[in-house]
């Protein structure tokens, strides 16, 4: 669940020193809309910089934000990434840009960009851009280089000072660095604390004298005996020597592990990195020792990670091996396997624990589709990819980067008839509730006109669906039906379960509803809910509730309209699905008013407005609206337009967790 505070990550070590810089900083972000933390690789910037968003999380009512682009490699993809970032699902329509600065113009947040230097330029526009439309934003950016923006500030880090760097060195080698040449240690490594955090592990078997030894002799033979190192270079030797002081499999593991960008499992470690020269059955020994060496962090979840600069070595020495085109398509085809199995088992009983793992993923995955649209000899499996991610972008509302990726990889030749089609009905949802009528429509037409001679009834009943969606918006109810009932048949026609015949069947009971008909609606929802349960899904078949509840509504049986309302709110918020929570959040304040409870159904109509805040939300489905507005106008009737904003306020000052809990609780 995105809360409203941030999604700043838990300290995993302690933190040291820095009190004069923190101090400051704090100052400064009171009142400067970008500052930027510079300074060379393993100083401290990203800790530094989470710090004081940590600092300052009081200050900043829409939370703190933190947005990593060290894998960034698209910069294309810069807006996408924040958005993701950020939680905003992207169900309205333009650039996602406007999306984002339409989201952040009356909001008081800060953004912490952390790694610029490789996109410097994608993020100096895209800061202009939003620091331009929203004046309480603001960005505090890390970079080897500075943005170049007039606004900017920026704020060179130093190393750790002789006393701090100490105090580093000590609370990460509690026991053995209390000895009188632990001071001579940290002025060698200049006070970087990633040097020092390095050195920290070798203190368990090595003196610190024969550490700094070690180290002078390597400057030495880098310098040929000349000057003293410059700073680069004695984070380059301390990373340097522990590599040497690696075992060779574990250099190897470091290697081909820098072909994951952000975080990473042990299964996937194990996919992607084993080979004859490197058991599968060995990759877990060997993580487990690279943690122990401060190479690999380990997080929460059995999950991995590497701190850049780690990984840069590990990567630059995996293209010295000559593995690294090897270990990126290694890399794509575990996420392009893992995308087919997402896609072939989404109409299934996993829905919840499907969307946290493709989410927590992204950032992979977004790597994979990268090559393949990038490399001519990898082309006609991006297509296929970016197709099996579908359901992610759909009910992730991760419309706007499904788009861009789906027009990108559609616009490429040769691409597998099969997966063009798959892409187009994919296109045509997304466009459709981002209300871009028009694309959705040309997509679903050319999508049937290629699906029916292939005799692929899914593609061609997701594409006559898709149109039918785009009828409901422009209010043609009857035309609508029409077409759900026409997917209805070309599902059939394919004998596996699957979404798209549940699909198909819950825009029939909606516009059924529209039209008056709701008995029929409901028996058609009984065939669907006997679909959907049969797989134990959830994600289609909660909007079935969410149409029970409006035909209750309708009938004005309150009681049971709540009941389903909630139970379609609970999977919602469970899947992250925002335009899903936004749906079954009107129909319970609906309810609300119905049973008589103003307040709780103002309360309600203030957390409708906080989830449409939270997530950048639309909701603008015109029956939608009108159930909304009415809700409304009948409440303020009953308790006054003070009563009315005030419990309003109360739902939309609550943090979503809390919004949420309300929400499904005690009427
Ligand atoms: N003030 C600090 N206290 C404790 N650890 C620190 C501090 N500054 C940096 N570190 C540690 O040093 C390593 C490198 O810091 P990081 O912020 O990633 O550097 P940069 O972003 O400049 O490359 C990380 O493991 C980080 O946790
Ligand atoms: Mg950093």
């Amino acid at each position: 669940m995105r809360s409203r505070s941030g999604n700043l990550p838990a300290e995993v070590t302690s933190f040291v020193g820095r009190l004069r810089e923190s101090a400051e900083l704090v100052r400064v972000v009171r009142k400067a809309p970008l500052v930027t933390l510079t300074g060379v690789g393993g100083v401290g910037k990203t800790r530094l910089a989470l710090r004081v968003a940590k600092l300052t999380r009081g200050l900043f009512a829409d939370g703190v934000w933190l947005v990593e682009l060290s894998h960034l490699r698209d910069p294309h993809l810069l807006p996408h990434t924040v958005t993701a970032a950020l939680g905003v699902a992207t169900v309205s329509t333009g650039p996602p840009l406007e999306i984002l600065a339409d989201y952040l113009r009356h909001k008081r947040l800060l953004l912490v960009l952390d790694t610029c230097e490789h996109v410097v330029d994608a993020c100096a526009e895209l800061v202009k851009h939003l620091n331009d439309a929203a004046p309480d934003l603001v960005v505090i950016a890390t970079s080897r280089r500075p943005l170049g923006l007039p606004q900017e500030l920026q704020y060179p880090i130093q190393p750790l000072p002789g006393d701090d760097a100490l105090a580093l060195l000590a609370a990460r080698a509690p026991e053995n660095a209390h000895t009188p040449d632990a001071p001579l240690l940290c002025r060698r490594l200049e006070g970087i604390p990633l040097a020092i955090e390095l050195a920290a592990v070798r203190l368990r078997t090595l003196s610190a004298a024969q550490i700094v030894e070690r180290l002078d002799d390597r400057f030495h033979l880098l310098l040929g005996g000349q000057g003293s190192p410059e700073r680069h270079q004695t984070l380059l030797t301390a990373i340097g020597w522990s590599h040497e002081l690696c075992e060779p499999l574990e250099r190897l593991l470091w290697a081909r592990l820098s072909v994951f960008v952000g975080e990473f499992d042990l299964e996937a470690a194990q996919t992607v990195c084993a080979d004859r020269s490197l058991g599968q059955d060995r990759v877990e020994g060997l993580l487990r020792e690279l943690v122990a060496k401060s190479i690999v962090t380990a997080l929460p979840a059995g999950r991995f990670v590497q701190l850049d600069t780690l990984r840069e070595y590990g990567a630059s020495w995996l293209r010295r091996l000559g593995e690294e085109g090897l270990m990126r398509l290694a890399h794509r085809d575990y996420f392009l396997g893992l995308a087919r199995q997402f896609n072939a088992e989404w109409f299934g009983p996993d829905q919840p624990a499907w969307c946290g793992r493709m989410r927590r993923e992204l950032p992979n995955l977004r790597a994979a589709i990268e090559l393949c649209l990038s490399d001519t000899a990898e082309q006609d499996l991006g297509l296929d990819l970016v197709a099996n991610l579908g359901y992610l972008w759909m009910a992730g509302g991760y419309n706007a980067e499904g788009r861009h990726h789906l027009a990108r990889a559609l616009a490429l030749a040769d691409n597998p008839p099969a997966s063009v089609r798959h892409a187009l009905w994919v296109g045509a949802w997304l466009a459709n509730f981002q209300g871009d009528l028009d694309d959705a429509d040309e997509l679903a037409t050319e999508c049937v006109t290629r699906a029916l001679p292939a005799g692929d009834h899914v593609a061609a009943g997701w594409g006559v669906s898709c149109s039918a969606i785009t009828a409901i918006y422009l209010g043609r109810i009857h035309e609508s039906l029409a077409l759900y009932r026409r997917a209805e048949e070309l599902h059939a026609q394919y004998t596996q379960p699957e979404a798209g015949l549940s699909y198909a069947l819950l825009g029939q009971a909606f516009t059924l509803l529209q039209l008056g008909r709701s008995k029929e609606a409901q028996e058609i929802l009984a065939r669907q809910r006997r679909l959907s349960a049969a797989r134990g899904e959830v994600w289609l078949d909660s909007y079935g509730d969410w149409i029970r509840s409006l035909i209750e509504l309708d009938h004005g049986n309150a009681a049971e309209a709540d009941k389903y309302a909630r139970d379609a709110l609970w999977v919602k918020q469970r899947l992250f699905d925002a335009l899903g929570m936004g749906t079954s959040l009107t129909n319970l304040a609906a309810s609300a008013a119905q049973l008589g409870d103003s307040e709780r159904a103002a309360r309600l109509l203030g957390i409708l407005a906080l989830v449409e805040h939270t997530y950048g939300l639309r909701l603008n489905v015109s029956q939608l609206q009108v159930l909304r507005k009415r809700t409304e106008r009948d409440i303020t009737a009953l308790i006054g337009h003070g009563s009315f904003a005030t419990a309003y306020m109360d739902g939309f000052s609550m943090t979503i967790e809390e919004a949420i809990r309300y929400a499904l609780g005690a009427k």
